[in-house]
């Protein structure tokens, strides 16, 4: 069999599949026999890594400065002898009791001004330089007695990071973070318009974060609040990093991110100081959305984690099968787990990592499911869908580890933009829906065995063939300039209502016709915005099809575009509501109202140039095709059946099926929420 000896590493030390999960032996330190027999039941699940640590302070230093590491050396030895790699933690997401009682300051301040109690994980000041020191103590301290291990293949940053802190620290450190960016407060009153209301800052300390009881009309203070978050949770990231790093600067680290729908920060920019995207996915599987919806929403998700970095990354936790955090938790039907982990690597997962092998006895997660269950047994459904997993990721391995998704095409998401759209106070409060802009857009490509990339305004898409920029309100320094010369040079763009509407700091781009706003690369400048009551409807006819327009209708004036649709109701009615305009050597179009997933599918089937697919033939409804290649100059070709009942694929050419190791052609059978992974490699 050839490898893909060529390909992305990401745990130099072990370049496999990773198949294993978050594993708690702090908790369970009174049951030895349980921890032994919890590594023959991994040996039995073909769990070759386990992630350690991640909540283990109190265990590891129980008194300030005395540290316990005796019970995790067994831990890790008896692992290491069995086989079983190593994801060790920092244990900074939940802090001892000893460090709140002694240094009150470690704990978070409220957007109401009061400090937290002590509870919970994730409570936590980032800009404390008490927390931070003991922090670093302890990271150090781990990787002093740790990095040289050979079961240790990664460090595992914290945990998902998240939230804020308002304490008088943070408040300092965010004038700090003003003032490096703004200079002087005349700018700063310039950029977030804060003359408005006589809110005019007279000196740096009157600037606090915005909050409920305080100031929420300064859209530009709430869009750099939100920066600084990240860019604090940055810094403390990179402070943990260099501890481990000090110690031995070649083992990855990866901190466990939470996809794409959680936008308490932007995971653009904390991905630059990682060196592996990890994440961790939690899909509503069964709801009644429907299988195949949820499946494409996480889709999305996987491809933006892939495409922070645009390499393989982990899928660092997902259930085996319930979790309990739900207002209802379904189990994963028969089936649903593989498939699920199928999808993450058809989109660029080298893992499936589960939270987590043991089910906790008590406290707040002893209902979420795990590998093991409070029954200890292996004898149930859960624990041999886990080990077919298990089984299928030795059989991958050494083809699909490291492989890359190659994409043509790429759809612009910004943190940032969601962040003022989401406070635009602008024509529909009532709920813009910036995901689902997204998600009605990336459906034609997730439907036709597309394999598209989703990137920031930050990225750089020369080349690329296709952009698509579903509602992108926000626009950077430089984006503007980089979609021109984008589309100049030949590329396709598909913009869609609401786009380029304010600057960096939420300022609106002035004039009517401007280079600024794009308008000779569009082709119109938008004369008013309506907004539409829930429920009320505008229409297109599309290719003799009509559909439904909703939340959004923009009145254009074309300047030099086509019109390629026209609105069929109010006022506006045959106007243009969907243009094509020439510019350089290719074409921008526009949709200038919310407009349903079905005209997306017809539209960018038409406005899109060739595009590869990861299979040449029509893919039925509720199966997914995607594609990833070697570097070896196979590819492989993942399909998956999100529907309940049995599906047939025809298929393009000869391909062998690498799990089971069978030639397929013609037909590929596929029963329900049953998945494939096929490759073009033929056995000679
Ligand atoms: C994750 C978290 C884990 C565990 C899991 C339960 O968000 O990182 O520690 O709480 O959720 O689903």
């Amino acid at each position: 069999m050839k490898r893909n000896d060529e390909m992305h590493t990401i745990t130099p030390k072990f370049p496999k599949m990773l198949h294993g999960g978050d594993y708690n032996p702090e908790q369970w330190l009174e049951y030895p026999d349980v921890l032994e027999e919890d590594i023959r039941l991994m040996k039995q699940a073909h769990i070759n890594c386990v992630s350690l640590g991640i909540f283990a302070w109190a265990k590891l230093e129980p008194c300030e400065n005395e540290f316990d590491f005796g019970w995790l050396d067994t831990i890790i030895d008896r692992l290491w002898q069995a086989g079983i790699y190593v994801d060790l933690a920092t244990p900074s997401g939940a802090r001892p009791h000893w460090l709140a009682d002694k240094y009150p300051e470690v704990l978070r301040v409220a957007e109401d001004g009061t400090r937290n109690l002590f509870g919970h994980r994730h409570n936590h000041c980032f800009t404390s330089p008490v927390y931070r020191e003991k922090v670093r103590i302890i990271d150090t301290e781990l990787a002093k007695r740790y990095a040289s291990h050979p079961a240790v293949i990664m460090w595992h940053i914290s945990n998902e990071f998240s939230g804020d802190c308002r304490c008088p620290m943070c408040k300092a450190a965010f004038r700090e973070f003003l003032k490096a960016k703004y200079s002087t407060l005349d700018k700063l009153n310039h950029e977030w318009w804060a003359n408005f209301w006589s809110h005019t800052y007279t000196s740096w300390e009157q600037i606090d974060p915005p909050s409920y009881k305080g100031e929420t009309a300064i859209h530009g203070l709430d869009l750099d609040w939100k920066r600084f978050v990240t860019h604090q949770t940055a810094d403390f990231m990179r402070a943990e990093i260099a501890a481990v790093r000090s110690i031995d600067p070649d083992i990855p680290v990866t901190a466990n991110f939470m996809g794409m729908y959680f936008d308490g920060l932007d995971y653009y920019e904390l991905g630059r100081d990682v060196d592996v995207i990890s994440w961790d996915s939690y899909p509503e599987w069964h709801a009644p959305l429907g299988n195949d919806v949820i499946a494409m929403h996480e889709s999305l998700s996987h491809d933006m984690m892939r495409s922070i970095k645009k390499q393989p990354f982990l899928l660092m936790e997902c259930t085996p099968s319930t979790t309990n955090w739900r207002s209802i938790s379904k189990l994963k039907k028969p089936g649903m787990h593989k498939l699920s982990i199928v999808n993450a690597i058809a989109h660029g997962a080298d893992s499936a990592m589960y939270f987590q092998i043991r089910q906790s006895r008590g406290s707040a997660e002893k209902f979420h499911s795990a590998v093991i269950s409070h029954t200890g047994t292996s004898d149930t459904r859960t624990f041999r869908e886990v080990t077919e997993v298990g089984e299928m990721l030795e059989k991958i391995s050494d083809r699909i580890y490291g492989s890359s998704s190659p994409a043509e095409a790429a759809i612009i998401f910004e943190p940032q933009s969601k962040w003022a759209l989401d406070k635009a106070q602008g024509p529909r409060n009532a709920g813009l829906d910036y995901f689902g802009a997204i998600q009605r857009c990336y459906h034609y490509f997730w439907a036709n065995g597309i394999n598209v990339d989703i990137v920031n305004e930050d990225a750089d898409i020369s080349g690329y063939k296709l952009v698509v920029m579903p509602m992108l309100y926000l626009w950077r320094e430089g984006f503007g300039d980089r979609l021109r010369t984008f589309v100049n040079g030949g590329g396709t763009l598909i913009s869609t209502v609401f786009s380029g509407i304010v600057n960096e700091n939420d300022l609106c781009f002035l004039g009517e016709a401007t280079e600024e706003k794009l308008s000779d690369v569009m082709g119109y400048w938008v004369e008013e915005t309506d907004s539409l009551y829930d429920g009320e409807v505008n229409s297109i006819v599309y290719k003799g099809k009509e559909y439904k327009l909703t939340e959004l209708c923009e009145v254009i004036r074309p300047t030099t575009c086509d019109t390629v649709a026209v609105y069929g109701n109010d006022y506006y009615k045959d106007t243009p509501a969907v243009t094509a305009n020439r510019f350089g050597d290719g074409t921008a179009y526009h949709i200038a109202a919310n407009a349903p997933q079905e005209f997306f599918d017809a539209f960018i089937a038409d406005a899109a140039p060739e595009l590869k697919r990861a299979v040449n033939t029509d893919i039925p409804r509720g199966v997914s095709v995607t594609l990833r290649e070697g570097e070896n100059g196979e590819s492989y070709i993942f399909v998956q059946n999100f529907l309940d009942t049995e599906q047939t694929l025809t298929l393009d050419g000869s391909y062998t099926d690498i799990v089971s190791g069978a030639a397929c052609s013609d037909k590929l059978i596929l029963e329900g929420y049953g998945s494939a992974i096929l490759s073009t490699y033929q056995e000679s």
